[in-house]
């Protein structure tokens, strides 16, 4: 385990066996259709390269890149498009593909953003949700695990950008952010 891990919430097998489950019923509920994913970038890239590999439908991949502003762990849901997509989603069954809820203000203002492109149906699929956290109501489609209100890394997940090549999902230790204040105010 790395050394700036307190603890493993989630090991690399069980989030495995969590997203073929997701996609099986993904692949139930569009039996027969086409599915554009959009993955968020760039928290939900492993999440979406895994979940892809395992629908078995015609998919199409468009790739969001977003990024927050203001502190970086604490949400506006004000979201600053990077990159938007490629192709239009008019008419299509769209699966945004994100890798975690907290207060659930981003994933509605893409929703609400995506919505206004008529789309055929769009639909929302999260590795992780923090339910304690939200701030908005939000219709989770497809969820992968429910988390308690604290700060993870790993599996795409990071903190300043690191981390994100762990292959599970853990709490950082308290020392790593004191650590981060102390030398930034
Ligand atoms: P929300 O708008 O508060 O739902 O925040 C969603 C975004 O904040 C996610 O897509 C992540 O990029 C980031 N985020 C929220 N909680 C965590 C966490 O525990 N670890 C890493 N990133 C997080």
């Amino acid at each position: 385990m790395n050394s700036d891990i307190s603890r493993i919430l989630i090991s690399n097998d069980l989030i495995k066996e969590r997203i073929k489950q997701l996609a099986e019923q993904i692949t139930k509920d569009f039996l027969g259709q086409e599915l554009v994913i959009v993955c968020i970038l760039k928290g939900a890239f492993i999440f979406a390269a895994d979940l892809c590999r395992e629908i078995n439908l015609p998919v199409n991949l468009e790739f969001m890149s977003i990024s927050s502003y203001g502190n970086a762990t604490v949400s506006s849901g004000v979201v600053r498009i990077i990159k938007d997509l490629n192709e239009s989603i008019e008419g299509k069954n769209v699966l945004i593909v994100e890798d975690i809820i907290d207060t659930g203000l981003t994933v509605s203002y893409l929703a609400s953003l995506l919505s206004q492109r008529a789309p055929k149906s769009l639909k929302i699929c999260s590795l992780c949700n923090k339910p304690q956290c939200h701030k908005t109501l939000v219709k989770i489609d497809y969820c992968g695990f429910e988390l308690p209100s604290e700060f993870v890394v790993g599996y795409g997940l990071d903190f300043r950008d690191f981390y994100r090549n762990l292959p599970y999902i853990g709490v950082l230790k308290a020392e790593i952010y004191t650590r981060y204040l102390d030398s930034n105010g």
